[in-house]
């Protein structure tokens, strides 16, 4: 390891600087050459004054490659996906499992409102929290209050629609869970201005308490997309197995992370292989829907496998995926990013409960090949083949060649 230089990470304005000038002093702390900082400042689709207005301290832009997964009918429409993703065979992945969900019609989705909770704490160290029969006189009161001011949501059918409640005795904390309709936004800035603002009068209704925490749960079990659907046996026939074998395979596989911990995490980890680079193509927040999706595959008190599967009375193999999926498709980065922009065009401008449909319908389907693959010929002869032919392909290329490694994969039928 190089000796790391002897200057200090305190830098007091550093965020005032320009990020060229930002730029050159993280190159000079980290000794880069001229080429490695031109790998950091550079900005894609973006600019400076935009990377500027997502984070603080920006010095350039973290490039990832972008496909696009093909093969999806999605509740009869036909789709093209947008992936961000830097791991190989996600996107062959993915078109290979829509392509046999495609053999039996594709995926059907469904999902709830887009319903986000907040959560307002209030800590009763000294004296009684109110009564149930206070709180549920107030009720009303408290949902006008919090969405005073909230006209454009309103008009848009959004707002704060519910308010419950629970007493955490081991805190000595009340509870407080707003739920908030919050339109095709994500919501997270949304709910935790409403939180704030109905803590603060709440302080004022009860004095005796103490404001604790006010933010929204990522655990959006009001926001939930659904997707499923029904693989024939003769989609697989294709493999060393009959389709009847490889569905038998493909239910024994999810049995197994049903009762495993240890393989319904790398299960898991396969759904969300789908997931998240749409998410981050589409410019939502991926830590936020990944943070929900593994506690809600706790409800049980156990840690499940996101999916289920099962072979049906007529012999097909039957998948469905249910998990929380809070995503935006109006404000924020995805307003703001023109890559965003761009792929939520290429999903047809779908709103956000669509939205979570379709990435609800990635993940299912991502699994479904992840199990096909392991089930069957395995993962590495399967789909890791195609990373290895790639990386070979490349030292190739680099070596000797002007074919692009692509286009080499593509004529020997790699890419579907
Ligand atoms: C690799 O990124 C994902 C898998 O490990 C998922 C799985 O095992 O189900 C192949």
């Amino acid at each position: 390891m190089a000796t790391p230089p002897a200057l200090s990470s305190r830098i007091p304005g550093f965020y005032e600087l320009c990020s060229r000038e930002r730029m050159r002093i993280a190159a000079q702390f980290s000794e880069l050459s001229l080429e490695e900082e031109q790998s950091l400042h550079h900005y894609g689709a973006l600019n400076p004054e935009l990377t500027d207005t997502f984070i603080e301290n920006a010095i350039g832009t973290f490039s990832l490659p972008l496909g696009v997964a093909t093969n999806f009918i999605i509740n009869k429409v036909e789709f093209l996906i947008p992936m961000a993703v830097e791991e190989s065979s996600v996107l062959a992945a993915a078109s290979h499992g829509a392509k046999l969900a495609r053999a039996g019609g594709g995926f059907v989705t469904s999902s709830s409102e887009p319903i986000m909770t907040g959560q307002i704490q209030l800590k009763f160290l000294a004296g009684n929290p109110p009564s149930d029969e206070e709180l549920t006189a107030l009720k009303p009161y408290l949902l006008a209050y919090a969405n005073r001011g909230q006209d454009r949501l309103l008009a848009r059918h959004g707002g704060a629609k519910d308010l419950s409640w629970y007493f955490i005795a081991e805190i000595s904390s009340l509870v407080l869970q707003l739920q908030i309709n919050t339109g095709d936004a994500m919501g997270a800035n949304i709910v935790n201005t409403m939180c704030e603002k109905v803590s603060v009068r709440l302080k004022e209704l009860f004095p005796s308490c103490e404001l604790g925490l006010r933010i929204l749960t990522n655990l959006t079990t009001s926001r939930i997309a659904r997707a499923s659907c029904r693989v024939p046996a003769a989609a697989f026939n294709n493999t060393n197995f009959s389709g009847d074998e490889v569905i038998d395979r493909i239910v024994d596989a999810w049995k197994f992370a049903w009762y495993d911990v240890y393989r319904a995490t790398t299960h898991n980890k396969g759904v969300m292989n789908g997931i998240d680079p749409v998410l981050i193509a589409t410019g939502n927040d991926w830590r936020a829907v990944e943070a929900g999706a593994h506690a809600y595959s706790c409800r049980d008190g156990h840690y499940r496998p996101m999916t289920l599967w099962s072979k049906g009375s007529d012999g097909a193999l039957y998948g469905s995926l249910e998990i929380p999926l809070a995503v935006g498709t109006v404000g924020g980065v995805t307003k703001l990013h023109p890559s965003a922009q761009a792929a939520l065009k290429l999903l047809g401008r779908p709103n956000a409960q669509q939205l979570a449909e379709i990435i609800c319908a990635v993940g299912l389907a991502q699994n479904l090949s992840a199990l096909r693959a392991l089930a069957s010929e395995g993962i590495q002869q399967g789909h890791m083949a195609l990373h290895q032919k790639n990386i070979a392909l490349l030292a190739t290329h680099r070596e000797q060649t002007n074919v692009e490694p692509v286009r080499q994969l593509r004529h020997q039928g790699f890419l579907h």
